[in-house]
């Protein structure tokens, strides 16, 4: 995810896309830059870093005045977070610039024919890409800006919001978009783009929200023109009054970000799997796993090294790579593994597993596994973070910036991640016929559908913990691929709303946890339909015949369940392996209704940091 901001009017351009940047932070904070036309040329600015940062360099490096300008602010896909790779990029000739937000999946192959046709790239970034693109359609085809842009899309796969302008007509933006976002504020002789109305807010209430596969011509005095990408067809743009305030807005009409975070996750996890799940070919492509195949294959055993929710993703892969791949894992603390002399040789792969890519334990786990010679995989969100940089390879998440303390969607987009890697080895292994690895692919493409549709539960479990706000303790319990996703529920709630919470394996309670079982326990059972169902509905007499109070989180048009819990909210069916995708959004908004209802400060829960980075 990224936050784009652009500006074509009467005012200076600058104080409002820097404010405007600055207002999207929450869609990318690892670099961000500027272009500015002054009346002559292009003044562009960009830096790694926050958009404070970019406001020091530029206000000491280049004059701001304009009233065109272009605005990014970065959470890397291609290429690291640097100077070079940050947006806007040029074309070759200097001429056009661009801003974009999304990923260009066959820039590969673009890019190749480019460079046959003499281009160069300064940066690893698909964007830069496109403008060449652009630049070459319209050179070459003789294309007005608008008409070149259309052109080039026609020939890209994949998601964007971009604007563009050129520096020999300095009266217009292009704008596109597909899959991301793209808002524009039509105000009095002067537009607005960004990728949400926080950026214009305060200038105009008037705006328009382009489609997918729409795009428009921005002009000073004149009406602007919309139309569809593919067919040039005019579209008549709706123009809608804004009733948001500002804070709504930075959340996106959410009252916290780890609401909207929870709910941002069918795209996080569509995110995560694009490009690299190709179901039509039956292929999954990850270059990390594809460039390291034969250390993957070679190792003896799989080693997890991770901290928190990120452990609870670790210990689902545990039995997702089992299962799938027959590789036998471990899944350790990193806190404890880098302490207690553990037994790592070269033929061991020990994959880290880390939202921020900075947390000091998993690093330090990190260091001492290389130092004893083993390969080290990343599963990083955080682009170019200290662990994705120190690991021999790796994979990212791209659930874009997770802000909320309490971790969601980079919970479900690991596991997606994860899930990925094991279904490749398990293709590469022969462990895995086709037909059961296609079927594999299917079902995890319809998980961001799901996701949505486990959503529909919102208001039912906002009534349930309303019932259960008062408790002073919960039990958590799920056997086989849903254990993990018990303990990652009793953590979402100790941590949200200081709750004591605890998660076990359901058939563990019988050895002591029982013994806490009164008509005041609440006991959250994961029981969807496959994974030793019967057996956990054994367990769930066993909760009733001592009168707890039992939530449970069941396969859809589940009666057995229903017939003995006091309350059941429902997922989607799915493969037993992708089941924690679906039953751990109920878990999420259960945690998060409780913690609003007591008033706890649900982003910024006490005494936690985002980013653990001290022992
Ligand atoms: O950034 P990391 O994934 O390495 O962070 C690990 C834990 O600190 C983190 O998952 C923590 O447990 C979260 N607050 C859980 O919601």
């Amino acid at each position: 995810m990224c936050g784009i901001v652009g500006y074509i009017g009467h005012r200076e351009a600058y104080p409002i896309i820097i404010k405007g940047l600055q207002r999207l932070e929450y869609r990318g904070y690892d670099s961000a830059g500027i272009a500015l036309y002054d009346g002559t040329n292009i003044k562009l600015s960009k830096t790694k870093g926050k958009v404070s940062d970019l406001k020091e360099k530029i206000e000491n490096e280049i004059s701001t005045k304009g009233t065109l300008g272009i605005g990014h602010t970065r959470w890397a896909t291609h290429g690291v977070p640097n100077d070079v790779n940050s947006h806007p990029h040029t074309s070759n000739s200097g001429d056009l610039v661009i801003i974009h937000n999304g990923i260009i999946e066959n820039y590969d192959s673009l890019k190749q024919e480019l460079i046959k046709r003499g281009y160069t790239f300064q940066s690893d970034t698909d964007t830069e890409v496109l403008i060449n693109l652009i630049e070459d359609v319209k050179k070459n085809e003789n294309l007005k800006l608008g008409k070149a842009v259309q052109v080039a899309l026609n020939q890209v796969v994949g998601a964007y919001a971009i604007a563009v302008f050129d520096k020999n007509k300095p009266n217009e933006i292009v704008v596109a978009k597909l899959g991301s976002p793209l808002a524009i504020g039509v105000g009095d002789d002067e537009f607005f783009i960004a990728s949400d109305a926080s950026p214009f807010i305060e200038y105009t209430k008037n705006a328009i929200y382009l489609e997918d596969e729409e795009m428009a011509i921005i002009r000073r005095g004149k009406d602007i023109k919309v139309r569809k990408i593919q067919n040039d067809n005019l579209v008549d743009p709706y123009v809608q009054k804004l009733q948001l305030n500002l804070e709504q807005i930075e959340k996106g009409g959410y009252e916290h970000f780890m609401l909207k975070e929870i709910y941002e996750q069918p795209s996080a996890i569509l995110d995560t799997f694009r490009g690299r799940l190709l179901s039509n070919e039956a292929i999954i492509k990850m270059v990390g796993v594809e460039d390291n195949m034969k250390k993957f294959l070679a190792a003896d055993r799989i080693i997890i090294v991770a901290c928190g929710t990120s452990w609870h993703a670790g210990l689902v892969a545990e039995y997702i790579f089992e299962d799938l791949a027959r590789i036998p894992v471990e899944v350790e603390y990193a806190s404890e593994f880098r302490y207690r002399n553990p037994v790592i040789t070269e033929k061991d792969v020990v994959i880290a597993i880390s939202q921020s890519g900075e947390t000091a334990d998993t690093l330090a786990a990190i260091k001492l596994a290389k130092s004893k010679g083993a390969f080290v995989f990343g599963v990083c969100n955080v682009v170019g973070s200290t662990i994705a940089r120190e690991t021999n390879a790796g994979a990212y998440t791209h659930a874009g910036p997770e802000i909320g303390v309490a971790s969601t969607k980079a919970f479900t987009t690991q596991i997606t991640v994860l899930t990925l890697i094991a279904l490749r080895l398990a293709r590469a292994k022969g462990t895995m016929s086709s037909s059961e690895f296609r079927q594999h692919l299917i079902e995890l493409e319809m998980i961001p559908a799901k996701v949505e549709e486990a959503l529909k539960s919102d208001a039912y479990v906002k009534t349930i913990a309303d019932i259960y706000k008062d408790s002073k303790n919960f039990l958590y319990l799920g056997r086989g691929f849903n254990f993990p996703v018990a303990l990652e529920g009793a953590l979402k709630l100790k941590e949200i709303s200081y709750i004591h919470a605890e998660g076990y394996p359901a058939a563990e309670m019988k050895h002591g946890p029982i013994a806490l079982i009164d008509e005041q326990m609440p006991v959250v059972v994961i029981a969807t339909k496959k994974g030793h169902y019967e057996k956990v509905v054994s367990n769930i007499q066993e909760i009733k015949s001592r009168k707890g109070r039992i939530i449970g989180i069941v396969t859809k048009g589940d009666t057995s369940v229903k017939e003995l819990a006091d309350y059941v909210i429902e997922v989607p069916e799915t493969l037993e392996c992708l089941t924690p995708l679906l039953t751990t959004i109920p878990l999420q908004l259960l945690s998060y209704h409780i913690a609003v209802m007591l008033n706890k400060n649900v982003d910024q829960p006490r005494n936690l940091a985002k980013s653990v980075t001290v022992e």
